[in-house]
């Protein structure tokens, strides 16, 4: 018998979403939360069907129980239902006012001292938690390069982590649509991002300078994910709003764990670190830095 085509047994399946129990629902809830700290609230369920719905038909329009059960299994689902489930809208630029920190204040305040304070001379390291499609360490790229010129002896290196393969393996083509370029200063696009020609028209890559200073990795801030080294800054922009307080919590621990003791900690705007402030002194609403630790002697007075 001839073998039907993709299309046409696409075609045959229903095109309505099985529906999802409540059961179900909840076993999906305590998945995705033991794997990625995200908690999906009962809000999130028409997200949660629209989302997993298309990979139940690529799998044949098997139902929610069935892909519950393959993903509790098998590891690779495990992370194609986490990158389905997870939001991944991010801009070049984004919250301007952390950029301009790093302009106006501290990457002068470095150069002028020919170091972060790390005692590490010109080396600077900083990590991009939750890196997305690979917007936000490009932009530091931008701005750590423009400011912090190579031929000063500068060695920056970037390290753009995120939960999602799939995510991932884009950041690190580091090619985007040209209507993005609209969100980089003009300075910036011109000294680092090359416009596609070719296959490549409509398209903008950054350019091999840029792409030189940024490392890729598949990092779980819900778990001991053993990142070597600290980092003169880490930014974890809008990843901690999808977790509940005690993932948040480990989470922002951790964060701090790999951050220099002059280290800075960027979070997204809307995100408070109600809790664990103690911990860090804020330099500015949702920019960090540790407190120096207290000595046993000392917090006994
Ligand atoms: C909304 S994007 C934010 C991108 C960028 N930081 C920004 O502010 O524009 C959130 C990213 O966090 C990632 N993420 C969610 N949970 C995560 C986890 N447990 N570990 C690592 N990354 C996670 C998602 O895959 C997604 O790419």
């Amino acid at each position: 018998m001839k073998e039907r085509s993709l299309e046409e047994r696409e075609s045959f399946l229903p095109r309505e979403p099985p529906p999802l129990s409540d059961r179900e629902f909840t076993g999906y809830q305590q998945l995705v939360y033991r794997e990625a700290g995200i908690w999906l609230s009962p809000a999130k369920r028409a997200l949660l069907v629209g989302r997993v719905s298309r990979r139940l038909r690529e799998l044949g329009g098997i139902s929610f129980g069935a892909y519950l059960q393959r993903a509790e299994a098998d590891e690779a689902e495990r992370v194609r239902l986490l990158d389905a489930i997870c939001t991944h809208e991010t801009h070049f630029f984004r919250e301007p006012r952390h950029f301009e920190l790093l302009e106006r204040e501290v990457l002068p305040r470095w150069r002028a001292k020919g170091g972060t304070g790390s005692g590490e001379g010109r080396r600077v390291r900083v990590w991009s938690a939750g890196c997305s499609t690979g917007e936000e360490p490009f932009s530091l790229a931008m701005v750590l390069r423009h400011h912090l010129p190579a031929e000063e002896g500068w060695n920056i290196e970037i390290l753009a982590t995120d939960l999602s393969t799939s995510i991932l393996e884009r950041a690190r083509q580091a090619l985007w649509p040209l209507d993005k370029a609209e969100e980089i200063p003009n300075h910036y696009l011109r000294a680092y991002m090359l416009r596609g020609v070719g296959s490549q028209e409509g398209k903008m890559k950054a350019g091999p300078e840029l792409r030189s200073l940024v490392r890729f990795q598949r990092v779980n801030l819900n778990d001991g994910h053993g990142l070597m080294g600290r980092f003169d800054l880490v930014f974890c922009r809008n990843v901690l709003i999808y977790f509940d307080t005690a993932s948040k919590a480990r989470t922002v621990e951790r964060l701090l764990s790999h951050l220099c003791p002059h280290g800075l900690l960027f979070l997204g705007h809307a995100e408070s670190l109600t809790g664990i402030g103690w911990r860090v002194r804020t330099v500015m609403p949702t920019v960090y830095t540790p407190r120096p630790p207290v000595s046993e002697a000392a917090r006994r007075g």
